[in-house]
């Protein structure tokens, strides 16, 4: 639905989009992921035809993003930065004089409005001053605004940044909820934000894509291992012959030092499963006394640093 192919984009000598490609399916919701001043918003901008691109190639639906600017952009909504809406009109104005932007019918504008005060949760607001809504009901109207036309596919740049926690999670609900019959990119800093919401992450990094795929595609990726340490009443020796029993785990390093009654080591994981129970059990076959067995797993902060520090 949406392909990007070798895309550059420079603004002078900064290679904001660097040599970027990628396929998004239809009905897929997809964040784009990466620190500040990647080249999200850049991306985001030349698919939704408000920037052209220096080199490669953006279609939409098969069309050309720079050959037909206006039917692709039919096709899309697209909720900038920061949404920016039109501050002294009232919710329900705003978004009527979006509408007639897009082409809406006149007498379907209404019912268009009702669904979007439905969909987006507006009605307390609908006649309120734009400029006087607290910062989620304003990325809420933005939202409504960026769907008037029905587009089937919504550009999201950083939809929940700036909310607090309980405006973050209504937002991802409704991005779920709205991601069930449209194609979404998304943009975001924020690993869970990808977690809670996408299907999919691209990864970009100096306007350069440096990884993608599904969350737990890129924690293996990266090699990130569930780390388990155990206390048992043994010595090495007896655990180093034994420990090569345990399937999918090998041992770490020694915590403690060589004679202590209790050996204090870690055990790292070569799959993502949870293999407390398979630990325990083989401690209990071996008559090992187990005293601790803990286990912490790579964190989705720690994978997006590793891709994403310079
Ligand atoms: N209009 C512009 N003129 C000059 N440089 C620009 C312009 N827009 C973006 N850039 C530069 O391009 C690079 C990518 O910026 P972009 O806004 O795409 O990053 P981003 O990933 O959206 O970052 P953020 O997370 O901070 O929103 C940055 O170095 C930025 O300074
Ligand atoms: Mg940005």
């Amino acid at each position: 639905m949406i392909h990007v192919e070798h895309l550059h984009k420079s603004f002078g000598s900064v290679h904001a989009v660097d040599d970027v490609s990628f396929e998004v399916s239809r009905g897929e919701v997809v964040g784009l992921l990466g620190p500040n001043g990647a080249g999200k918003t850049t991306t985001m901008r030349v698919i939704t035809g408000y920037l052209s691109a220096n080199e490669g190639l953006v279609s939409v639906d098969g069309v050309p993003v720079s050959e037909d600017g206006m039917e692709t952009r039919q096709k899309i909504g697209y909720l900038p930065e920061n949404s920016p809406l039109y501050l002294d009109m009232e919710v329900y104005e705003f978004l009527s004089y979006i509408a007639r932007l897009r082409n809406v019918s006149a007498k379907k504008i209404n019912r268009r409005i009702i669904e979007m005060i439905e969909i987006c949760g507006l009605k307390s607001v609908i006649g309120r001053q734009a400029g006087k809504l607290s910062k989620g009901y304003r990325q809420r109207v933005g939202l409504a605004a960026a769907m008037i036309h029905k587009p089937p596919i919504l550009i999201l740049d950083e939809p929940t940044s700036g909310l607090d926690p309980n405006q973050i999670y209504e937002i991802r609900e409704l991005i779920k909820n709205i991601g069930q019959e449209r194609t979404v990119i998304l943009s975001t800093h924020i690993m869970q934000e990808v977690e809670a919401t996408c299907s999919r992450a691209l990864i970009i990094n100096s306007g350069k894509l440096v990884a993608h795929g599904t969350i737990d595609e890129l924690l293996n990726r990266s090699g990130a291992h569930i780390n388990y340490t155990v206390s048992i009443k043994a010595t090495r020796r007896q655990i180093e012959e034994r420990v090569t029993l345990l399937n999918n785990v090998n041992f770490g390093e020694w915590l403690t030092d060589e004679l202590s009654e209790h050996q204090r080591l870690t055990l790292r994981c070569s799959d993502r499963t949870n293999h407390s129970e398979e630990i325990f059990n083989w401690a209990v076959k071996n008559a090992f006394i187990l005293t601790e067995l803990t286990h912490e797993t790579t964190s989705l902060e720690s994978v997006f640093r590793e891709l994403t520090q310079n």
